[in-house]
């Protein structure tokens, strides 16, 4: 049955809201919310994608996020106007008043150091499992200056792990329905 009409059965979703609860609430909330590191479920922002059958996918195989770290490359002032560009110019959030960066200079590092796996927008590359940019609701990390900079700074390397060999692809049928039933509508 395809996974789509599977996320319609309600039996089927009692046995992956109850697989849920047991193997990856301790991460992602009993509510599959997310926390500080670990991404919303329940809504329309993905970092690998959201159709049912690359949701499926992920939870076989497990994803290893690498967003490298650029500290040494671009040194202290390139960090934080490039933190600032994400934060005013994708994000579209305030910056501090006297916050002092040069958001061309951000933007120049930007086009030149990030496109490659954000996109020429930020709008991200969910190969890759980099984020849009523009959309802050959708960051694990943060959207304050401090935690933008800290993430360019020293890189991010989420790690979702394989659930296949633990779980088999029966109980990750019914998770990937049960998970993909959380953003529809
Ligand atoms: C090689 C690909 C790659 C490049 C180049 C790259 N990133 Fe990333 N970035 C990623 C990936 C992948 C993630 C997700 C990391 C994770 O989930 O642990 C990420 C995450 C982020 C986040 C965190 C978003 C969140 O969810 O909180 C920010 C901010 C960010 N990148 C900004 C930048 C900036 C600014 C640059 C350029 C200086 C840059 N990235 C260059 C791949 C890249
Ligand atoms: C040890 C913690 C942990 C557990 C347990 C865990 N996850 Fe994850 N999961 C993560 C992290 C961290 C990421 C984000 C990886 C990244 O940075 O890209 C993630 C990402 C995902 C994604 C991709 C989200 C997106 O935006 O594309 C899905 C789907 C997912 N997990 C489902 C599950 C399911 C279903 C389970 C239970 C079988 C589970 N996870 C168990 C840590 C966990």
């Amino acid at each position: 049955m395809p996974l789509e009409e599977v996320a319609k059965d309600p039996q089927a979703l009692k046995m992956g809201g109850r697989l849920f609860a047991s193997n990856c609430s301790v991460c992602h909330g009993s509510d599959a919310k997310g926390a500080f590191g670990f991404p919303n479920l329940a809504d329309s922002d993905w970092r690998w994608g959201g159709n049912a059958q690359t949701i499926k996918t992920t939870i076989m195989g497990g994803r290893m996020a690498m967003m490298p770290a650029w500290g040494e490359v671009l040194g202290e002032a390139g960090v934080k106007n490039v933190a600032a560009f994400v934060r005013h110019e994708l994000a579209g959030l305030p910056l501090p008043q006297g916050s002092g960066a040069d958001l061309q200079a951000g933007q120049q590092v930007f086009s030149t150091t990030c496109v490659a796996c954000h996109g020429a927008n930020g709008q991200g590359t969910e190969a890759m499992g980099a984020p849009n940019l523009t959309h802050p609701a959708g960051f694990i990390y943060g959207t304050g200056l401090t935690q933008l900079e800290q993430t360019i700074r020293h890189g991010r390397q989420g790690h979702m792990p394989a659930q296949s060999e633990l779980l088999g692809n029966d109980r990750v049928q019914l998770l990937a329905a049960y998970v993909y039933s959380l953003s529809q509508d």
